[in-house]
């Protein structure tokens, strides 16, 4: 029988890992960075590994974390757990091999997931089932930034300038023709409205590109967006923080620079290459322009309900403060040892070790405000 939570001064926290998505090795980079930034002497860390097939398993040996590896690893052999509605964060271990049976109790839940079925709201409605506290933004937030078509409407009906997009299933898809007159534009963008890491994102500038570019975004989604291409934009990006108060926090935005040999910012430009892209902390821009992304940053982080943290993505034209436009919102961005979120906090001088602190702190103070809303 393994402890349960609360008994020590530490916290345990459930450090949640792989995931369905395609975003599935991002988010082991991510989890592997974390793990080392989460202080073991306030925290036990319980690693769980859910697997391709959406397995939760009990992760914690086997996973490359004491070895500081820049990736945990999914366990073959480990123990498969359920997490426990109305448990309060207890977990029931399913198939303990020579163990015994056992329950484990959490006292919060760190969703370290990318992508449909972590970023989505539905690991964030287990969660919430379980009545565990938990890190990030909840269902609404999840889901509404998630979903790109869902998202720039909310955006939109803020006026938080984004750029012409339409969305489509492939019932409604138009043309190349139909697409290029309505967004004003023949250089289009065609991306899967549910995905991340630019899985399934393609340029379109002739009708073959389009045809391809569309089959291959319905390959990650029954949704698509297709948007205006913003040739020549800079990508600006802004980590958004909120305080255990409540109040909300910007930091200097920073900026992606894919290299020449990268049509745009790719999967391969972002994890695969390591000359892809340089990142620069904080970004050259005026002092218009800066406070302009990050109003729009706190403005996105509000329309889209969003809770936590968040990474705001922008494209920025040589227009000054008109020439700001808000790409997308991430609410679990990467935390890979050259993900930008964590980087551009450093930037400001706020350490992994105290971001992890502010983010526990604020998903505690959030779990209790909940608790004590009277619609139970
Ligand atoms: N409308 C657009 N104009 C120019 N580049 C774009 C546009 N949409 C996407 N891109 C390029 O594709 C990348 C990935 O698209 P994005 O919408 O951010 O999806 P993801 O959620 O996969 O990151 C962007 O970082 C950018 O380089
Ligand atoms: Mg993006």
């Amino acid at each position: 029988m393994i402890s349960g939570a609360m008994t020590g001064a530490r916290k345990r926290i459930g450090l949640l890992f792989g995931g369905r998505s395609a975003e599935h090795d991002v988010s082991r980079l991510s989890a592997a960075n974390i793990l080392r930034a989460l202080d073991p002497d306030r925290y036990e860390i319980i690693p769980i590994a859910i697997t391709r097939d959406g397995r939760w398993l009990l992760a914690d040996r086997g996973n490359g974390a004491g070895t500081g590896a820049s990736s945990l690893e999914i366990p073959q052999d480990a123990p498969q757990i359920a997490l426990i509605p109305g448990g309060g964060g207890a977990l029931v271990i399913l198939d303990g091999g020579s163990r015994a049976p056992s329950q484990l109790g959490l006292d919060l839940v760190f969703p370290v997931l990318h992508g449909p079925n972590g970023e989505d709201g539905t690991i964030q409605g287990a969660l919430e089932l379980a009545r565990v506290p938990f890190i990030g933004s909840g269902v609404m937030g999840s889901a509404a930034s998630m979903d790109k078509d869902i998202a720039k409407r909310l955006l939109r009906e803020s006026r938080v300038p984004i750029v012409p997009f339409l969305a489509a299933t492939a019932q409604t898809l138009p043309t190349y023709g139909d697409a290029a007159e309505t967004l004003g534009s023949r250089d289009l963008f065609v991306k899967p409205a549910n995905m991340g890491s630019s899985v399934g994102v393609s340029r379109a500038r002739s009708e073959e590109e389009y045809r391809r570019a569309c089959a291959q975004a319905f390959r990650y989604d029954v949704k698509l967006l297709v948007e205006r291409s913003v040739a020549g934009a800079r990508e600006i990006e802004c980590s958004v923080l909120e305080y255990p108060s409540g109040e909300i926090g910007t930091s200097p935005p920073g900026e992606i620079v894919p290299s020449d040999s990268h049509e745009f910012y790719t999967y391969d430009a972002k994890y695969i290459d390591p000359d892809g892209a340089r990142l620069r902390a904080p970004a050259d821009l005026s002092l218009a322009q800066e406070t302009r992304v990050r109003t729009l940053a706190r403005d996105s982080f509000r329309a889209l309900a969003c809770e936590g943290l968040a990474r705001v993505d922008f494209f920025v034209t040589p227009d000054g403060a008109d020439g700001v436009f808000v790409n997308e919102v991430n609410t679990l961005p990467g935390f890979t040892a050259i993900s930008m979120y964590p980087k551009l906090w450093e930037a400001e001088g706020m350490k992994p070790e105290a971001l992890m602190d502010i983010l526990i702190a604020h998903a505690l103070a959030r779990h209790e405000r909940r608790s004590a809303l009277a619609w139970e």
